[in-house]
């Protein structure tokens, strides 16, 4: 029970097949009750963007174990005026058992590592979103009972959430295409990282055409057009994305037992309607629900909770 013992979550491409393939399995005999763990550590969640999901799933998560958060709100803390990254890091390193971090910039999730003993578990940055990916990857193999032999398709922005589909579906052997408009393609290093994990097993394909890239799809994928932080380009990306939005026509040409996801916060007739949303194929309350198993799995796995 302590496969990540001490270590950090900032991208999903440190962790290996096997360790994700575990937590996965970990997370579904959380969810089922098959197994009870306990952890009696203290999790700072020291979040600079807005959460919903991330922070009260990680919060419960963290009391069903047995342990306690503590809420950094980055403005009540000295981090709003200006405190170096470095002293707080070393600061709350003396204090806390893990820090979950939201930000902008990756080189500052890194920089906490460098200088926090604790585990640093990547809460969303604007390069990654590993923990909603756990959580997605569960909702896969909860609902078609395996991952291998399927294909998933993203469809928008190549963001933080794009980037991380593509680690996470390499890792465990799942084909991805990501669609995107030109000068919106996801991160070229972590297209290369996918493409080494798959190694030609599995294929990590980057395009344009939303529609070839839907075609006989398993699962069909999206997220915001404008990210937070993004927000005054909205009205710019509108019209750029709009032949990216999934609506009936575009999942009429997925498998027909292809499944719906969507990480959320939505905004419903952009990048999906509401017909598809709250359609029959549409599994996002399932997938916010898993972001609570998931990050259980990993918080136990990292804080080495025991059986009980
Ligand atoms: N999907 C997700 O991370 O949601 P929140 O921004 O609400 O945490
Ligand atoms: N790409 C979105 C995900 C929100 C969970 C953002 O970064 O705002």
């Amino acid at each position: 029970m302590a496969a990540l013992n001490g270590r950090d979550l900032l991208t999903l491409a440190e962790l290996s097949s096997p360790e994700v393939q575990e937590l996965l399995h970990l997370a579904t005999q959380l969810k089922s009750q098959q197994l009870n763990l306990r952890c009696h550590k203290i999790l700072g969640l020291l979040f600079s963007k807005a959460s919903t999901r991330t922070r009260v799933s990680f919060t419960v998560a963290m009391y069903q174990l047995g342990g306690q958060v503590i809420d950094l709100n980055p403005n009540v803390t000295q981090v709003s005026r200006g405190e170096p990254v470095q002293d707080t890091a070393r600061v709350l390193d003396r204090y806390l058992d893990a820090l979950a971090i939201r930000t902008f910039a990756q080189d500052e999730l890194e920089t906490f590592a460098k200088y926090a003993q604790i585990p640093v578990i990547n809460a969303l940055t604007d390069l990654e979103h590993p923990c909603q990916i756990l959580a997605d990857l569960m909702t896969i193999q909860e609902h078609f009972g395996q991952l291998t032999n399927l294909t998933l398709t993203y469809v928008g922005d190549g963001n933080n959430v794009a980037n991380s589909l593509m680690l996470g579906c390499a890792l465990v052997g799942m084909n991805v295409r990501i669609a995107t408009p030109n000068g919106y393609e996801p991160n070229v290093t972590v297209v290369e990282k996918a493409r080494a994990i798959a190694n030609n097993k599995t294929q990590v394909t980057i395009l344009k055409d939303p529609y070839a890239a839907t075609e006989g799809t398993h699962v069909i994928y999206t997220d915001v057009w404008a990210s937070m932080g993004q927000e005054s380009q909205a009205s710019d990306r509108n019209p750029i994305f709009q032949p990216y939005q999934i609506n009936t026509q575009l999942l009429s040409l997925a498998d027909k037992d292809a499944i719906v996801l969507h990480c959320l916060p939505a905004h419903r007739g952009e990048e999906i309607t509401n017909e598809v949303i709250e359609g029959s194929q549409s599994l996002v309350w399932e997938q916010a629900e898993n972001r609570m198993h998931a990050q259980k799995a990993l918080l136990a796995s990292i804080l080495g909770a025991e059986e009980f």
